[in-house]
């Protein structure tokens, strides 16, 4: 149930409960529910904080292209099988794969943590009309199992219309160590 609503029926409950609606009652540190005739109101506003939502992350969901809006990306598994699969601009790699059931860890969900989603671009084209890597992405692919001059984090990688036709490898082992095994404990 979302907060508003828990919010809503809780105020709900309030006006109709006879022994709450009878005196002055105090709900949370700030927020004072007084009686009227009619209706309970809820004192000091200047002390509520608006609702807000932030945008739920989701891995393995991808936009389906729009008819002839398709992009295509070619992943090659490690049994060499070749899966050509048309996606939509604005996706990422991780989520491509795994929303295609490609075998792509994405430990660390994406955040750029973790060596998992380690793709090697085989064509130096595609790999040239990528924006660089940041810092954080080096740091991780420094860890990657087999890494190459064309490797990249699939979680970073978005797909663009330079994209299109884009061909990437899956590497024979991944490494699951993440930023957290080298923090000092
Ligand atoms: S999923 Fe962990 S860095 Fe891409």
């Amino acid at each position: 149930m979302s907060t508003t609503r828990i919010f809503a029926t809780s105020l709900r409950s309030l006006r109709t409960n006879p022994i709450l609606a009878s005196s002055h009652h105090v709900i949370s540190r700030g927020h004072r529910i007084i009686n009227s005739p009619r209706s309970c109101a809820v004192l000091s506003s200047a002390t509520l904080r608006p609702f807000s939502t932030t945008r739920i992350q989701r891995h393995g969901h991808i936009t389906p292209p729009k008819p002839g809006e398709e992009l295509y990306v070619t992943f090659i598994d490690k049994e060499d099988k070749e899966h050509r699969i048309a996606v939509s601009a604005g996706d990422n790699l991780l989520d491509i794969a795994q929303a295609n059931d490609l075998e792509m860890e994405g430990a660390c969900g994406g955040s750029c943590a973790c060596s998992t989603c380690h793709v090697i671009v085989l064509d130096e084209e595609h790999y040239d009309k990528m924006p660089e890597p940041e810092d954080d992405e080096n740091d991780m692919l420094d860890l990657a199992f087999g890494l190459t001059e064309t490797s990249r984090l699939g979680c970073q990688v978005v797909m663009t219309k330079e994209l299109d036709g884009l061909r990437v490898k899956l590497p024979s082992m991944t490494r699951n160590l993440q930023a957290s095994d080298f923090t000092q404990k």
